[in-house]
């Protein structure tokens, strides 16, 4: 490899002079994907319920997503001046009912967070990109989205929507300099992953169940997650837009 080959390819991988938006930053995946973008040099915001675990050089925003009003404020409060290129919607909820056993509220909390902020962030975001007729986007969905999971109903169906509406998006601005990609978890060791296993009457047996239905053995870890979103949103993934890319331990080839 030449000299000007491997700066090119580390180029690739480079966030300087980007500003990226990451939602639900303040844990887990999304905490990952604001370490790998202040490693690369982006400048990052922060969307997150409690953005205090977010690094100080960060802009931290405090916005309920589920909350239209506070999530149009939040986005006016950013700079105009530094417009947002990089955008990840990772922010979630999960869901633990059966679609008999849901409530019409746990479904709309739900759906709300998961598919209605995404939508929002995008619609919110978009307009300044397409000015520029250059934006990135990677919204966080999950195999949930692509397999029936028990005891999900709500959370399949909005992870479903997720993945839908990243391919719309995709393909409605693709000749304006936008990509629009999700990816597709399986089961990630996140500290909510950590709450639903503590919350089991047998955590270890529950934590047994999860690793059990993956076939690489193990949970993912954030990072792994974070990792792959970062890929579609830099230039080396330049060619890739309106996909879902799958990082879930085989769960979903099995
Ligand atoms: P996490 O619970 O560790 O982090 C989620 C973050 O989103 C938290 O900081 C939380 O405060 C924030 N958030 C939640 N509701 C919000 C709201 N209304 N407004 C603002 N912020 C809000 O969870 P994790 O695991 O990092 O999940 C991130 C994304 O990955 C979610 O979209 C989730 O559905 C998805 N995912 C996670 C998997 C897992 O096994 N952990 C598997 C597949 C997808």
């Amino acid at each position: 490899m030449t000299t000007a080959e491997g700066a090119r390819s580390s180029g690739a991988d480079n966030f300087e002079g980007r500003r990226a938006l990451v939602t639900g930053a303040g844990s887990g995946i999304g905490l990952s994907i604001v370490t790998k973008l202040l490693e690369r040099g982006a400048d990052v915001v922060a969307f997150d319920l409690d953005p205090s675990a977010v690094p100080a050089e960060v802009t931290k925003v405090a916005v309920d997503l589920s909350d239209v009003t506070a999530v149009r404020e939040a986005v006016a409060s950013l700079n105009p001046d530094e417009p947002i290129d990089t955008l990840f919607n990772n922010a979630g909820i999960g869901s633990t009912k059966n679609l008999v056993d849901c409530s019409v509220e746990e479904w709309d909390r739900v759906f709300d967070v998961n598919v209605r902020a995404t939508f929002l962030m995008c619609q919110l975001l978009l307009p300044s990109m397409l000015e520029r007729q250059h934006g990135v986007i990677v919204n966080t969905a999950s195999v949930a989205g692509m397999i029936g999971l028990t005891d999900r109903a709500a959370y399949c169906a909005s992870k479903g929507a997720v993945i839908a509406l990243t391919k719309q998006i995709a393909v409605q601005w693709a000749g304006h300099g936008i990509r629009c990609n999700s990816v597709c978890p399986g089961t990630v060791d996140s500290p909510w992953v950590g709450r639903l296993m503590a919350e089991a009457e047998d955590p270890e047996a529950r934590r047994a169940q999860l690793v059990g239905r993956q076939p690489l053995g193990r949970l993912g870890k954030p990072e792994e997650i974070a990792s792959a979103a970062i890929y579609l949103a830099s230039d080396a993934a330049a060619f890739i837009t309106g996909t879902d890319l799958v990082i879930d331990g085989g769960i979903t080839a099995a």
